[in-house]
């Protein structure tokens, strides 16, 4: 029976170029998650986008002379390639300055208004005499005043992850010129969370045995603590409009909207593929499982504040009482990961951006070393000496040269074809059922979302394979026992077939590869591209997963003997040790 999965992945803010710390904690596992769902047959939506509003952005731009837009645009751009380069199979990767968008969060605002989970109240806002603003959000900084970080932003901490008000912040200081602000009124509209305390702890508690022990902790922890109205509206002119009269100089708040990112994408990937209410099964059919891939500074906006969205609106675009619109399933969120033992900091340049990675090594390579350094459960390190290391000792000599070793030798002495294999005895049985177990329990440990073990598992099982020809003579000395040899060869042969589709979802470029070395004329997967979409008023480029022809399947090899080969090439590349020192200079 086929699922419905909806891969929902955290959408990051347009202003500064990807790096390790967004592929680890979000992107790399959804794209290995989504495409080992869409071997298993399942139908798979996979979504996300630039964020493209708000002070994240504005500041940037205030602080390198452009535009919000141009901002914006210019590292959506950069995103579209880095990801395509990285492999990250996005159904639909747009932006939230789309009309498309725009108008999706306009009627999630009137939906909840007339629901009356919004209301109007006085609020008093840091404001800056200087520049004559408000200071919403990322304008202002000042210590926290929960556990005393110095340089907490005022929505949030990056060392405690709460949410902040700005006018709690102890020595609140502008953004702009470091002035201190003074505090003046101004009125916004506030989600009424508390509203929801009940429905919301009884969806936690639903969850309780799937949750990651941390985001139910915090999560719990959350609405234990009193839940408040939230303010969704700003004092800043970039942004979507509030669709109200009299409201002109006010936006929705960023983070109020972006969530809404999760529908409105997958109402756009259902008008760009031509099957405009394709959207409806993912979001109304019960059975369908939205996963929400984040970090974990994410967590409240993807337990608490979304979900309270979607209960307030209930029912957009459909008026069948019986349809009400899906929460997420799970929220998978992953720690951090440092880079050599320091926190990543992009105003310290301690990071590793993806396109210069991608200009330097294999995609398939980068996502090995940082599967194998997820921080699923604790933060991890991003560290070059390991990548060097896993690249060389795991990748290269365990599975690339496995692979490269039994293709060169099968393509040699039976001259491009698949050897016609003898009774396989019971050393052979024993190695292709010890894979082909590897089905079941690699796929139990992806669809729990432990991606990191389900790697070790399957590079355990290629050890595996390469102790098998070790013990097996003729491999070496054909001229020993070529018989022998022919059915050893066309074992290890089904083995690693077997091994291309469970690293299929980790390395999907080295396993696409193999997978034609092996005499397939479909390929695994279907293809990634970049697309030109155009709105009524606007036009934009997206990210987008076409699954046509991509034929791979997540079930035994049926390799048969005579079969032809292509002829072989490596899968990975060795990497020399210079690289550490190279790479370590340039950080900081
Ligand atoms: N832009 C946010 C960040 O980078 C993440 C937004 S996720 C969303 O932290 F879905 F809410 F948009
Ligand atoms: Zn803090």
């Amino acid at each position: 029976m086929s699922e419905l999965i909806h891969v929902s992945v955290a959408w990051p803010y347009a202003n500064g170029d990807m790096h390790i710390g967004h592929l680890a904690g979000a992107y790399l596992p959804a794209d290995i998650f989504a495409r080992y769902h869409r071997l298993r047959g399942n139908r798979v939506l996979m979504v996300s986008g630039s964020d493209s509003h708000g002070t994240p952005i504005t500041v940037e731009a205030d602080q390198s002379g452009r535009s919000p837009r141009e901002v914006f645009e210019y590292f959506h751009a950069r995103f579209l390639e880095a990801q395509l380069a990285m492999g990250i199979s996005y159904d639909l990767f747009t932006h939230t300055d789309t009309e498309n968008h725009h108008r999706i969060a306009q009627d999630f605002f009137l939906r909840l208004l007339e629901g009356k989970f919004l209301y109007q109240q006085k609020q008093h806002q840091l404001f800056s005499e200087a520049e004559q603003r408000f200071l919403p959000d990322r304008y202002v900084e000042g210590t926290c005043p929960i556990c005393g970080y110095l340089e907490a932003r005022g929505d949030q901490c990056d060392n405690c992850g709460n949410l902040l008000d700005a006018l709690d912040l102890i020595n609140p200081r502008s953004k702009i010129d470091g002035s201190t602000p003074i505090i003046r009124e101004t009125e916004h509209f506030f989600l009424d969370l508390p509203a929801f305390t009940e429905k919301l702890q009884a969806y936690l508690e639903e969850g309780v045995d799937r949750w990651r022990p941390n985001v139910y902790k915090f999560s719990k922890n959350f609405i234990d603590g009193g839940l408040k109205g939230r303010p969704v509206t700003r004092d800043i002119s970039w942004g979507i409009p509030v669709p109200l009269e009299g409201w002109e100089s006010k936006r929705l708040y960023v983070w109020f909207e972006a969530v809404m990112g999760y529908f409105s994408a997958s109402i756009e990937w259902a008008k760009n593929s031509g099957q405009p209410e394709a959207w409806k099964e993912w979001w109304y059919d019960p059975t369908a499982k939205i996963y929400n891939f984040i970090g974990k500074d994410n967590i409240p906006f993807h337990t608490i504040i979304w979900q309270a969205e979607l209960l307030g609106v209930n029912r957009i675009y459909e008026t069948d009482t019986e349809k009400t619109l899906n929460l997420p399933y799970d929220v998978p969120a992953n720690e951090f990961m440092t880079l050599e033992g320091k926190a990543l900091s992009k105003s310290r340049n301690w990071a590793v951006w993806l396109p210069d990675l991608l200009n330097r090594y294999d995609p398939d390579a980068i996502r090995y070393y940082v599967t194998t350094a997820l921080p699923e459960t604790r933060d991890s390190d991003f560290s070059w000496s390991d990548f060097l290391n896993r690249n060389n000792n795991e990748l290269v000599a365990a599975w690339g040269n496995l692979a490269n070793r039994v293709l060169s030798f099968a393509y040699k002495h039976w001259d491009g074809h698949i050897p016609e294999p003898g009774e396989l005895a019971a050393q052979d049985r024993e190695l292709l059922d010890a894979v082909e177990a590897g089905f079941d329990q690699v796929g139990e440990k992806i669809e729990g979302v432990k991606i990191r073990s389900a790697l070790t598992e399957t590079m355990a099982l290629a050890r595996l394979v390469n102790g098998y020809l070790d013990r097996a003579p003729w491999f070496r000395v054909i001229e020993e026992d070529k018989a022998a040899a022919a059915t050893t060869v066309y074992t290890a042969l089904r083995a690693i077939d077997n091994l291309k589709i469970l690293f299929a979802p980790f390395l999907p470029f080295s396993s696409e590869r193999l997978h034609a070395n092996l005499g397939y004329e479909q390929p695994l997967f279907g293809k990634l591209a970049i697309h030109t979409i155009e709105e009524e008023n606007r036009v934009h480029d997206v990210l987008a997963y076409d699954a046509d022809g991509g034929n791979g399947r997540w079930q035994v090899s049926q390799l048969q003997p005579g079969g032809v080969l292509l002829p072989p090439t490596p899968l990975f590349k060795k990497l020399d040790k210079s690289i550490i020192e190279e790479e370590r200079i340039k950080l900081g």
